[in-house]
């Protein structure tokens, strides 16, 4: 088989243009609508794309995703945060074997088709995870013969890819085929005890097949470190594949770092190394366990690591909000349980070049504000009222996971809407008249993770579009 030399993504979902202006319209859509029929419409400030890790990471070529949980898309907040930041999903569970083949040749693609449509409808990139995995992998498949894993394996391969054709922007074809330790050996899975080694090069030349602009990649952790045994031996094996025209495109790194397994210093080789070998990389499962400015450190030396590797893709975290992360003890996402950016936001954040939305990591950090948190806060608006000329917006400040005690953020209308009225905060005016400063007006002082509000009039003049949020800063 000719493999054929693949380069940086093609988008096959609209890009952060085309995905933008599709948001847009469906928050006008929306807004109108609801409107229409008096009911409260919430929307998420978002000035500008370079102040969502999408936005910013798009600014650099790049994509920024997160895994979800099917069991969370019903609520709002998690859906909202999930809309605004990322632009590729991973099914963190509902595209695993055990989910969509749990008995022999019966599948159920219903929850991992949520999570794809959802993809779908909001122009975000899908990343399928995972086809061939020793782990939740039905029980029945361990007790099949040789010849019967070799067609069960095929079959499953070709269904799910087949399901998802020409959605799946890059999928994980074998995951964590190596072991851990000094040994550089293959897993002792049930793949490789009845099919041996060419078990994964069987697997992804079926999946070349199945799905031929799928980006085929080999995912898995402690890969990190260039000096580590398993790094070498998967290494070695990408090698191989590439000299032998076995069809691989990526490497994912899953990225699953704590103290015992620290981000390491050469992470940047590791990456360039193997991009060397003509493939793209990508970070797909990226959580890191602690707080504070020595998580957000992290979280921004992994980045730099990324952005300073042309063919590294793209970065997925792996989950939302720390309360539903499968570490959650470890704290090791980019929102905390309240949805509040953290400092690790903030550190990724600059990284991408983006403005962070929210605070600036070590500011306040150093012990006076408990837990080494810094100063930060979020923004969100909802329409409240609407007449005939004008309707009235509230913009909630909720503080993030430190207390602070003053903040500001913008308010944006479109000609000819002009804003005649504002109450509980402190406005003032750029010279068109359009951008709206608000401070606090006796409300600045904030608990953590506690809010306030601010309200105003728009006159629409014929505009009923709803103002544009700027980033919250806070002190
Ligand atoms: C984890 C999920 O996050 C958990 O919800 C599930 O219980 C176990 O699997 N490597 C992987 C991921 O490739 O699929 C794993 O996800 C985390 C480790």
């Amino acid at each position: 088989m000719i493999d054929t030399p693949r380069t940086s993504p093609e988008p096959r979902t609209p890009g952060r243009r085309g995905r933008s202006a599709l948001r847009n319209a469906l928050v006008v859509g929306a807004t109108l609508a609801l409107a229409a029929a008096g009911t409260v419409t919430a929307l998420t400030g978002t000035a500008s794309a370079a102040s969502t890790l999408a936005g910013a990471a798009a600014e650099q070529g790049r994509y920024f995703g997160t895994a979800i949980a099917a069991g969370r898309m019903g609520e709002s907040d998690y859906m909202s945060v999930l809309n605004r930041e990322f632009d590729s999903i991973t099914a963190e569970n509902a595209m695993k074997w055990d989910a969509l083949q749990p008995s022999r040749n019966s599948f159920n693609f219903s929850t991992a088709d949520r999570i794809a449509n959802h993809a779908r409808s909001q122009g975000m990139k899908l990343r399928g995870h995972t086809l061939v995995w020793h782990s939740q992998l039905p029980s029945w498949v361990t007790s099949l013969s040789t010849n019967d894993l070799r067609s069960t394996m095929n079959n499953h391969i070709n269904r799910v890819m087949g399901q998802y054709k020409g959605q799946v922007h890059s999928w994980d074809v074998v995951n964590e085929a190596f072991e851990d330790g000094s040994s550089g050996a293959r897993r002792n899975s049930v793949f490789q005890q009845r099919l041996g080694n060419g078990f994964i090069e069987e697997a992804f030349r079926t999946a070349r097949a199945a799905d031929p602009d799928a980006k085929l990649c080999y995912n898995d952790y402690n890969t990190d470190n260039w000096n580590h045994a398993k790094t070498q031996a998967v290494y070695n094996m990408v090698r191989d594949f590439k000299a032998r025209g076995v069809p691989i495109d990526c490497v994912g790194f899953q990225a699953h770092f704590n103290s015992g397994n620290p981000v390491p210093s050469n992470y940047h080789t590791t990456l360039q190394n193997f991009a060397d070998l003509g493939v793209d990389v990508q970070i797909t499962e990226l959580d890191i366990a602690g707080s504070g400015s020595s998580q957000a450190e992290q979280f921004k030396g992994v980045t730099q690591a990324c952005l300073a590797v042309s063919r590294c893709t793209g970065i997925t975290v792996w989950g939302v909000t720390d309360k539903y992360s499968w570490r959650s003890s470890d704290t090791p996402l980019l929102f905390d349980g309240n949805y509040n950016k953290k400092p690790a936001y903030q550190g990724v954040m600059e990284a991408l070049g983006g403005s962070d939305g929210g605070g600036t990591t070590g500011g306040t950090d150093g012990g006076t504000t408990g837990g080494g948190d810094t100063a930060s806060c979020t923004v969100t608006y909802e329409q409240t009222e609407r007449w005939g000329d004008r309707f009235n917006g509230r913009v909630t400040v909720r503080a993030g996971s430190a207390p602070i005690t003053n903040w500001s953020t913008t308010v944006t209308v479109t000609s000819p809407q002009k804003i005649s009225a504002t109450w509980n905060g402190t406005p003032s005016w750029d010279s068109s008249g359009n951008v709206m400063t608000m401070r606090p007006s006796g409300n600045g002082t904030l608990a953590a993770g506690s809010s306030t509000s601010f309200g105003f009039t728009v006159m629409a003049n014929g505009n009923w579009n709803a103002p544009r949020l700027g980033s919250c800063t806070a002190s």
